[in-house]
């Protein structure tokens, strides 16, 4: 997905809360007003939209050139194109259909962990019982997660839920070169920080 137009943000938020998508960030901040959320991955204002009703303040973490097309139509929005760039606290931080694309998991969980959030919000992340590993989509590095490193990365936190999420299996496997009897479950989770 290109970087959205601000019309087509709406639209898209709608079908996806459809799915369920957003469900896990929506209970995170029902009791929260104000919320300073950082978007691993994000694009567009999609995060804030859904939360439309509260005070958001959004920053995005992503590669250069979406940073770049990002500025020019989102001025709200604050972009980062280096994760160790970004700000020490945040309320919230989220990640959907990203996650897989870091360069290194561990570390980018350190930095999440560091900034105390309340919340961590995982949504479409493609996941394996097997051992972590990578393949590719494109010649993009992809990785398939073992929902142990995640739990054991982040111990200040503790995952409170996860749900499986919806998507095309047969049209991922393909997009990723895997066989069409891979096993994988591509879930939305959350972690709850410990403290809170
Ligand atoms: C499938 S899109 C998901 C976009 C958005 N989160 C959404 O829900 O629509 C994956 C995003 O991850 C970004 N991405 C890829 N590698 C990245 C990296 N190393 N750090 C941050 N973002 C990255 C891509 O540029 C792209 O915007």
């Amino acid at each position: 997905m290109g970087i959205l137009r601000r019309g087509a943000v709406k639209s898209v938020v709608s079908y996806r809360m459809t799915l369920g998508l957003y469900d896990h960030l929506i209970k995170c901040t029902k009791d929260l007003d104000d919320i300073k959320i950082l978007d691993f991955g994000g694009e567009a204002s999609t995060v804030s939209h859904v939360l439309k009703d509260k005070n958001t303040t959004l920053h995005v973490v992503n590669l250069p050139d979406v940073c770049k097309a990002g500025k020019t139509q989102y001025e709200e929005i604050k972009y980062f194109e280096d994760l160790r760039l970004i700000d020490t606290t945040y309320d919230i931080i989220t990640s959907y259909c990203s996650i897989m694309y870091a360069d290194s998991l561990e570390e980018a969980l350190e930095i999440f962990q560091a900034c105390s959030p309340k919340y961590i919000v995982f949504g479409n992340v493609i996941t394996t019982e097997e051992n972590t590993y990578m393949t590719e989509q494109g010649k993009t590095p992809y990785r398939i997660y073992n929902m142990k490193d995640m739990v054991e990365n982040l111990p200040n936190f503790e995952l409170v839920e996860q749900k499986e999420h919806s998507i095309n299996y047969q049209r991922l496997k393909s997009k990723l070169a895997l066989d069409e009897d891979t096993p994988l479950k591509c879930l939305n989770f959350y972690f709850r920080n410990k403290k809170i």
